[in-house]
C-alpha cells in the first residue's frame, strides 16, 4: 500500500499566542486552508516559569488574539469575559490590565476552541525542502516532529510559519543549574526549594527582576533578598500615549519602509517601553517594601546598585556569587542560596529551526534575514513555499516583534498572504 504523507496549506511552529493568534485567523478566514500546528509543550502555556500571583498584563486587555484584526471576533478577551460570566465585575473593576493569571486563561479558553487545529506534545525537530515534482524549486517543507513518545513524525506544508518564541539568556560565563536559575524557569524552580531558601540574590533590572524580588519578600518571611542591579535603581517603563504609539499597527509600516537612521531611532528613544524597565506600580510597591523593611529593622531587602554579577561557583549546599561594583571598580563574593538571573532574551532566531533550509533565505550586510512586509521570509528562486516569522523581526517591523501589541493584525497579515498564495492549490488534508 502507498505511504500516504500529510499535506497541508500551513503547519505552525510553536503555539504560543502568536500562532494561537495566526490559527483563529485562518479559522475566520473566508478562504479556508488546511492547517496544523505543533507544540512542544504538554498543553498551552504562556511563561508558565512566570506566572507570579500578582503579576499584571503589560498591554491592554483589548491587544488581544482578536480584536484589532477583527472587533466582532469570538475570540476577543470580552468574549471570554463574557463566556465566564465576568464581563460585568471585569468593568466594574476599571483597569485595562488585567492579571497575567487571567490572561493566561483566556489564552487556554480560546486554544480549547481550536484543538482541532494543534499537535501538543509535539516538538518539531528539523525542516527541509521538497520539491513536489521531485526536481526544479522546493515548493514544499518537511517538517520532523518529535512525539511525548519519541515517536518520529512528518509532515509537509506548502507554508510553515515559525513561532518558537524569545530565548531566555544568561549572563557571560553564568549557567543554569541547580542552584543557578534563569528567571523563565522561576516557579518551577521555586517550588522544588521554597522551603529551605533563606539568602537568595536576584540580578537584573527588568520586569522580571523586579516582580521575581516582590514575590520573594512577600511569600518568604524570613528570606533576605539581594537585588543586584545594573542601574543606580529600577526605571520606569514609558507607556505613556504618544510614546506607546510605537506598537501600533501602522507604527509596522513607517518602521518597515524607513531609513536605517529612522529605524536606529525607533530603538534610541523607544527601547525604554519594554527593555530593562519595571511597571510604575511594580517599582512604587517595592519601594513600600524597602522603606516598611528598613523601618522594621528586619533588613531582608537589599539592594546591590550598579553592579553586575561576574561569576557563580557552588558551594556545597548554596553558590557563591562574585558582584562587580561599578562604584568602587572592585569585586567582591556573596554567599547565597540561588542566584536567579533575570536577565532577559535574545530574540527569536529563525534559523535554530530552519537548519540546513536557512541556506536558501537572503541575509542582509549584517547576516540578517530580509523579511517581506507580510512577514515572509526572502528567499533565492530555488526555494518557493512561503516561510513566514512570528518574532525575529525586529530589525525589519520594529520594536513590538517579540510583544502581545500587533499579535492580531500581524496573524491577519499572515493568513491574508497564505490564503492568497494557496488560493488555486488543492486542498486536501492527504495525498497519496
Ligand atoms: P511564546 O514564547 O509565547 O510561544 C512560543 C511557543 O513555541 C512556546 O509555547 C514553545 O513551547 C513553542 N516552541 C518552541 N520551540 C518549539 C519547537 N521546536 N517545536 C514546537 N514548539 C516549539 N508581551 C506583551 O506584549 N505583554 C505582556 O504582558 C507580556 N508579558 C510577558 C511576560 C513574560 C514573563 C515574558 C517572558 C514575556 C512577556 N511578553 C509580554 C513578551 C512575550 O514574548 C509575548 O507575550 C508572547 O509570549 C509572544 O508570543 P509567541 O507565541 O510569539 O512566543
Ligand atoms: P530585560 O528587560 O531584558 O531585563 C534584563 C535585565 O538584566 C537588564 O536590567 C539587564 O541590564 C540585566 N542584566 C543582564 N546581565 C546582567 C548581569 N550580568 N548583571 C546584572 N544585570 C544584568 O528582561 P526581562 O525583565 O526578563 O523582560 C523581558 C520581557 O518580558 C519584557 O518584554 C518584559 O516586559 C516582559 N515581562 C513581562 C512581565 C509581565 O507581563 N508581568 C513580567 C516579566 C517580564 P542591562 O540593561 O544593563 O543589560
Amino acid at each position: 500500500m502507498a505511504h500516504e504523507t500529510e499535506i497541508y496549506d500551513v503547519v505552525g511552529i510553536g503555539f504560543g499566542p502568536s500562532n494561537l493568534s495566526l490559527a483563529i485567523a485562518l479559522e475566520e478566514s473566508p478562504d479556508p486552508v488546511t492547517s496544523l500546528f505543533f507544540e512542544r509543550q504538554p498543553t498551552l502555556g504562556w511563561h508558565r516559569g512566570m506566572l507570579l500571583p500578582s503579576a499584571k498584563m503589560q498591554v491592554s486587555f483589548l491587544k488581544d488574539l482578536a480584536t484589532f484584526r477583527n472587533p466582532a471576533s469570538g475570540f476577543g478577551f470580552i468574549s471570554y469575559l463574557h463566556d465566564m460570566g465576568r464581563l460585568t465585575r471585569f468593568v466594574n473593576n476599571q483597569d485595562f490590565f488585567p492579571t497575567r493569571r487571567e490572561f493566561h486563561d483566556y489564552l487556554e479558553w480560546a486554544a480549547s476552541k481550536l484543538t482541532g487545529r494543534v499537535s501538543y506534545d509535539s516538538e518539531v525537530t528539523a525542516v527541509s525542502a521538497v520539491a513536489a515534482a521531485g526536481e526544479g524549486p522546493a515548493d514544499r517543507v518537511r517538517v520532523t516532529v518529535r512525539g511525548a513518545d519519541g515517536a518520529p513524525r512528518q509532515v509537509e506544508a506548502r507554508n510553515v510559519v515559525i513561532s518558537t518564541g524569545l530565548v531566555p539568556r544568561m549572563p557571560v560565563n553564568l549557567e543554569a543549574g541547580e542552584r543557578v536559575w534563569h528567571s523563565s524557569e522561576f516557579l518551577h524552580r521555586f517550588r522544588q526549594r521554597e522551603g529551605e531558601l533563606t539568602r537568595v540574590a536576584v540580578v537584573g533590572a527588568g520586569q522580571s527582576a523586579a516582580e521575581i524580588v516582590r514575590f520573594l519578600y512577600d511569600t518568604l518571611p524570613e528570606v533576605r533578598v539581594s537585588a543586584v542591579i545594573p542601574s543606580f535603581g529600577y526605571a520606569i517603563a514609558d507607556d505613556t500615549p504618544f510614546a506607546n504609539q510605537v506598537f501600533d499597527p501602522d507604527a509596522v509600516d513607517s518602521y518597515y519602509h524607513g531609513t536605517q537612521a529612522s529605524k536606529d531611532a525607533v530603538w534610541q528613544y523607544h527601547k525604554n517601553t519594554n527593555y530593562s524597565v519595571v511597571d510604575d506600580e511594580v517599582i512604587r510597591g517595592l519601594y513600600e517594601r524597602a522603606y516598611e523593611d528598613e523601618l522594621s529593622g528586619h533588613g531582608r531587602l537589599d539592594f546591590r546598585n550598579l553592579a553586575r554579577v561576574l561569576d557563580a561557583e557552588p558551594t556545597g549546599d548554596g553558590t557563591r556569587i562574585t558582584v562587580y561594583s561599578l562604584v568602587d571598580d572592585a569585586s567582591y563574593d556573596l554567599d547565597v542560596d540561588v542566584l536567579i538571573c533575570a536577565t532577559g532574551y535574545d530574540p527569536m532566531n529563525p534559523a535554530r529551526v530552519l537548519g540546513e533550509l536557512d541556506k536558501y533565505c537572503v541575509h542582509d550586510t549584517e547576516g540578517r534575514h530580509r523579511v517581506d512586509r507580510d512577514y515572509r521570509l526572502v528567499t533565492t528562486s530555488d526555494l518557493t513555499c512561503g516561510i513566514y516569522l512570528q518574532g525575529g523581526t525586529e530589525h525589519t517591523h520594529g520594536l513590538g516583534s517579540s510583544l502581545l501589541s500587533n499579535i492580531a493584525v500581524r496573524s491577519g497579515d499572515i493568513a491574508q498572504s497564505i490564503t492568497a498564495r494557496c488560493a488555486g492549490a488543492p486542498k486536501k488534508g492527504l495525498t497519496a
